[in-house]
């Protein structure tokens, strides 16, 4: 690449710089501050812009650039390294009487009579971090290395993957540095945690993989930091929440520089230089106030997006800190206040086997009503046969049970011990479907089992839960009571559906005694208010706020109505590409397996599945019915660029400015589509860095290998 000098009024350097801090100080605001004012594309066109111009000048490329989120991966897995100073843990108190007798201890330790102030903070539950800062250029700081906790002493360097995280400034500015009054060399310690939305989508992609899912958010962070892949990594949105700091980079060099005066002004300078906080701390002077704070923290618990195992009391004045010193592992000064675990052990009663909406047969583990966390929990997923497997679980055996945020629970082992007796049943997952007895298939490559017949009374009511449901047609009022009452099943007989009565509803769920009001997903629009009044406890007034919200779906776009279709491997994304790929139902129900493959993020799997879909007779019907009840048939077909059309690309390597997504967007942008695998019909590889095997593939087939910078040319 050319190396131009500089010719206009701003040198590129300054211009670089200029973007950089712009794109910096927009990072804090969306990351840390949570307060965006730029859009996502302003972000990226921005970004973008800063792309070019360091692709230009890669002499200017700067490890701190906001570009250098996503390097290169690590090649042999992670080194070890030394700490700065130990990473220490904490003691715990698990109960009020605890946490006063470590408050004696406190004032055992000073001075009679000496006032002591505590900062409360939430014990966040991820793994802890080191970030190590060093000198930049002009007066800066520079992420040089990330470690984790390790066993104290030593950690791994797992720098690349922290990086990725972008509540993690990579640069803190000379102005920052000085008004949180630190140095150019200090260290950061803090928590990564993955957020309970992130958790759920990593466990959803895993699932459609095929893969197990990851017991909690802590596993699931802590696997995902140490991931050989930062690509990956910046996918999953880890956050890191800062809660110690660190002067210098080793005791010597901390001994030289002023002592900071509490850990409430350490928590303002970490904020001042630019990381996230969390912003629920408060400074208390009593252990009546430190008892308030717990009781709202296990208030708010439920409610926070990331999990929290606690809370961390530490005392704020440095100088008391330093006067009670530390015991073997742990400070003197800090303890983490333990909530009850949400565990508990019971009894497994029986394994229901529940049908969803694509089939799949889940096994369901009826327990033993326990109390854990203050809920009575009856219910437990035990996911697939291979977890039934795994766990070597069966019937009447004691299991540990545990309970996070707002996910169903979950049996974690089997508790065997005097007091817990082996149970001696083997646990038979059914041969065939417990609701229409058609024969359950498993598919290569798939852990679960599946009940193929269309017409399974099962897979309808799910169906029908899936359609109403508020990501899709929206109709309120077309709730799980409502649908068992359209399929024919009374009140009544729901009741004993309810989880205390496992038994009842095994027979219960057999056979409704009314007649169904609904056969398929389309009955529901022709539903009147005759029919309606005829089910228990529905008024004029329900029946018609049900036929007004039924009659408003019908308005919902043609992403929607594709996604109600239940179109297996059909979610979210894939209808809305299918919609504004096509641009009509027509259109894609005439779409070849060829056409689908075509559209970004379709591969031959999805695109079989909707081809087939749509060649089933029974689901054209159903079509057809919907179409004259007046739903939503057409959609805006989303303009692409046609630059690269008919052409398609594998990406292999590290590319020096794009990550992978990025040139994925750019190529589908501009009509190209982007495979995983080289074939003869590729048209080019784009190779960067330790291209490995595809690149080698490319040139047994002859297919044509561009670097980086000819796919730029070629998009112009
Ligand atoms: S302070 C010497 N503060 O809990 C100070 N730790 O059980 C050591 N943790 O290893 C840590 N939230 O991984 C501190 N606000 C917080 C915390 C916190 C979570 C974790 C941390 C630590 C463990 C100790």
């Amino acid at each position: 690449m050319a190396h131009q000098r500089p010719t206009h009024d701003l040198t590129p350097e300054q211009s670089i710089e200029a973007l950089r801090e712009e794109l910096r100080h927009h990072e804090y605001l969306y990351y840390v501050l949570d307060e965006p004012v730029w859009t996502d594309a302003q972000y990226d066109a921005r970004m973008n812009q800063l792309r070019a111009l360091e692709a230009e000048h890669p002499e200017l490329v700067t490890a701190d650039s906001p570009t250098q989120r996503v390097g290169g991966k690590p090649k042999e897995g992670f080194a070890k390294v030394a700490h700065s100073r130990p990473m220490l843990s904490l003691d715990n108190a698990y109960d009020e009487a605890e946490l006063r007798a470590w408050a004696e201890r406190v004032a055992g330790g000073l001075a009679l009579g000496e006032a002591v102030r505590y900062v409360c903070e939430l014990k966040l539950d991820g793994l802890s971090l080191a970030l190590q800062y060093e000198a930049g250029r002009r007066g800066v700081a520079v992420l040089k290395t990330g470690l984790t906790r390790g066993d104290g002493a030593i950690g791994e360097d797992v720098t690349t993957n922290v990086r990725t995280i972008r509540s993690v400034p990579l640069h803190v500015s000379a102005e920052a540095l000085a008004r949180a009054g630190l140095s150019q060399r200090f260290e950061v310690r803090g928590e990564v945690v993955l957020p309970q939305k992130a958790f759920e989508r990593m466990n959803a992609e895993r699932e459609a993989q095929g893969l197990g899912p990851a017991a909690n958010p802590r596993n699931a962070a802590a696997g995902t930091i140490r991931t050989l892949e930062p690509n990956i990594v910046a996918q999953r949105r880890l956050e890191f929440f800062a809660y110690f700091l660190l002067r210098g980079l080793d005791a010597g060099e901390a001994a030289g520089e002023p002592v900071l005066g509490s850990q409430s002004e350490a928590l303002q300078a970490l904020r001042e230089a630019g990381f996230l906080v969390n912003p629920h701390a408060r400074t208390v002077e009593s252990i009546e106030a430190v008892l308030g704070f717990i009781a709202e923290a296990d208030a708010m618990r439920d409610g926070l997006p990331y999990e929290i195992d606690g809370v961390v009391i530490k005392v704020d004045a440095v100088a008391q800190q330093r006067r009670l010193g530390f015991t073997g592992k742990a400070p003197r000064w800090a303890i983490a206040y333990k909530f009850p675990a949400r565990a508990g052990v019971t009894r497994l009663e029986d394994v229901l086997f529940q049908v969803g909406r694509t089939g799949k047969v889940t096994p369901v583990a009826v327990l033993a009503p326990v109390s854990i966390g203050g809920t009575t929990v009856t219910r437990a997923t035990l996911h697939n046969p291979d977890e039934i497997v795994r766990l070597g679980v069966r019937m009447d055996d004691f299991v540990s049970v545990e309970r996070g945020g707002d996910v169903i629970p979950k049996i974690t082992e089997v508790v065997a011990d005097a007091k817990h007796p082996r149970g001696e049943r083997e646990i038979v997952f059914p041969t065939h479907c417990p609701r229409c007895g058609e024969a359950l298939v498993r598919e290569v490559g798939e852990v679960d089992l599946r009940c193929v017949n269309v017409s399974c009374p099962a897979r309808l009511e799910e169906e029908l839960r899936h359609f109403a449901s508020r990501g899709v047609m929206n109709i309120e009022g077309l709730g799980e009571v409502m649908v068992a009452q359209l399929l024919g099943h009374t009140l009544a007989e729901q009741e004993v559906r309810s989880p205390e009565d496992a038994e009842a509803e095994v027979d219960a769920a057999e056979e409704p005694t009314r007649r169904a009001l609904v056969h398929s997903i389309a009955d529901v629009y022709k539903l009147t208010k005759d029919e309606l009044l005829t089910l228990e406890r529905v008024g004029e007034k329900t029946a018609d706020a049900l036929l007004e919200q039924i009659e408003r779906s019908k308005k919902q776009p043609l992403q929607r109505v594709l996604l109600g279709l239940g179109i297996r491997h059909v979610g979210e994304r894939t209808a809305q590409a299918l919609a504004e790929e096509f641009g009509s139902m027509d259109a894609l129900m005439e779409a070849t397996e060829e056409e689908l493959t075509r559209v970004n993020d379709i591969g031959p799997k999805v695109a079989a599945t909707v081809r087939e879909f749509f060649s089933n007779v029974r689901n054209r019907k159903l079509v057809e019915r919907l179409r004259g009840y007046g739903l939503t048939f057409t959609a805006e077909r989303k303009v692409r660029g046609t630059t690269l059309s008919g052409l398609t690309f594998v990406l292999t390597g590290t590319l020096p400015t794009l990550t992978r997504d990025e040139a994925k967007e750019l190529i589908e942008a501009a009509g190209g589509k982007v495979s995983g695998s080289v074939s003869k019909k590729t048209s080019y590889v784009v190779a960067g860095e330790e291209a490995g095997s595809k690149l080698e593939k490319a040139e047994q087939l002859g297919v044509a290998v561009l670097d980086e910078a000819g796919l730029l040319a070629m998009l112009g």
